[in-house]
């Protein structure tokens, strides 16, 4: 058996209870311990030994959700159904942007303002790079076990390394996802770090949509009406991971969730998604689907970047429903320096504070934004509300 000092985050929700001779673990999530915490505990990790994740219950034939998936009463109940119209996620087209930079600023200012979402056509990412990007991501997953194992990872300053779901032992319920994380910068990775299924296309990859975000951080300034290079001097895209999402086509998937309701700990996300679907953003009290748009990139403000902007900004809440088509596969960039963290302090743009405008939050390092994130797990709740200031 596993030394649980292995796995960092277990104490967050379960602790050693004793009792005589009795050891246990308690769920903390439970006012009261109860009997069954330690069975759930044992449950979890025998899903986390097996190393194999959602993708190894789907390959062993599953037709009914074992229990850790699925989600509580209280998480379905009184949620607002899915909007039956799309309201549509603001599109942002950047071809010749040079000529009509204007034009693209205030599209990208609405659209963070107002939605936080947007998808971007037109961008430096060629269409047959962001297939192979996804061909690679699905490849992985669909690795035999025994190869795919030796990346089956908890340990934090791993680079490179998979799991299913990150706050497994933190959550409530867990999702019906597994993720390889891949830390790209700022130090550059040693591509032998790579699976070679997804070892080039993942570095070129990571190349152009770190190009991307850096360039959408200088039209994201200027919609703050800074200048272009405030966001980049200030080191938001110093530092890049890349999340490989893989969603196994789900047998019950109306009683779990392929990603729980949250927001990005990070400044700005760019999601490459595939055709099936499934994503959806809190917005006007509904649920509003992300289409799967050929060829676009979807973009999303992360909390950091709320924080900065003062809440000008909208880091929105998105989620992925769990489906019987599958897989679903998708690609995250997340900017963050994650694993590099500086001590450097981040709170509200000075330049955009004034008596109107006080600054709703405190500063923070990301470090300490990004331990209470994942201290927190995917419970639905903003990790932003932990860093307003009172007033
Ligand atoms: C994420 C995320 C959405 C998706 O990685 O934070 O929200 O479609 N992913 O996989
Ligand atoms: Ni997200």
């Amino acid at each position: 058996m596993a030394d649980n000092n292995k796995i960092p985050n277990v104490r967050a929700r379960f602790q050693i209870y004793r009792n005589k001779n009795e050891i246990k673990m308690v769920d903390t999530k439970n006012s009261l311990p109860t009997e069954d915490d330690d069975r759930l505990y044992q449950e979890l990790k025998a899903f986390d030994d097996s190393k194999a994740g959602v993708k190894g219950l789907v390959d062993a034939g599953i037709t009914k959700l074992p229990r850790i998936f699925i989600r509580p009463q209280d998480h379905t109940a009184g949620e607002p159904n899915t909007t039956q119209f799309t309201t549509p996620i603001p599109v942002v087209d950047l071809r010749n942007v040079d000529f009509r930079r204007d034009e693209a600023v205030s599209c990208v200012r609405k659209a963070a303002q107002e939605v936080g979402f947007f998808q971007v056509v037109n961008h430096c990412v060629a269409k047959e790079v962001l297939e192979e990007m996804l061909e690679g991501a699905r490849a992985f997953h669909e690795l035999p076990r025994e190869v795919k194992e030796e990346y089956y990872s908890r340990e934090v300053k791993r680079k490179v390394k998979y799991n299913s779901n990150f706050d497994l032992y933190e959550s409530r319920s867990a999702n019906w996802r597994d993720t390889l994380f891949c830390v790209m910068g700022p130090q550059p990775l040693d591509p032998q770090e790579l699976p070679l299924v997804c070892r080039d296309i993942t570095m070129e990859y990571s190349r152009l949509v770190h190009k991307l975000g850096i360039f959408l951080l200088e039209l994201l300034s200027e919609a703050l009406g800074l200048k272009p290079d405030h966001l980049l001097n200030l080191d938001c895209a110093k530092g890049h991971c890349l999340l490989s999402h893989y969603y196994p086509a789900c047998p019950e998937p109306e009683l779990t969730m392929g990603t729980t309701k949250h927001s990005d700990p990070d400044f700005l996300t760019i999601l490459l998604q595939d055709h099936v679907g499934g994503l959806q953003i809190f917005h006007q009290n509904q649920w509003i689907d992300v289409p799967p748009v050929p060829g676009a990139l979807v973009v999303n403000i992360g909390d950091l970047l709320q924080l900065m902007s003062n809440d000008k900004f909208k880091s929105v809440e998105h989620r992925v429903l769990a489906n019987h088509i599958g897989p679903r596969v998708s690609v995250a960039c997340f900017l963050t320096p994650h694993l590099y963290p500086s001590t450097r302090m981040y709170g509200p743009v000075k330049e955009l504070l004034s008596e109107q405008n006080p600054p709703v939050y405190r500063e923070t390092t990301v470090q300490d934004f990004i331990a209470y994130y994942n201290s927190k797990g995917l419970d639905g709740n903003s990790a932003l509300t932990h860093f307003k200031l009172l007033r």
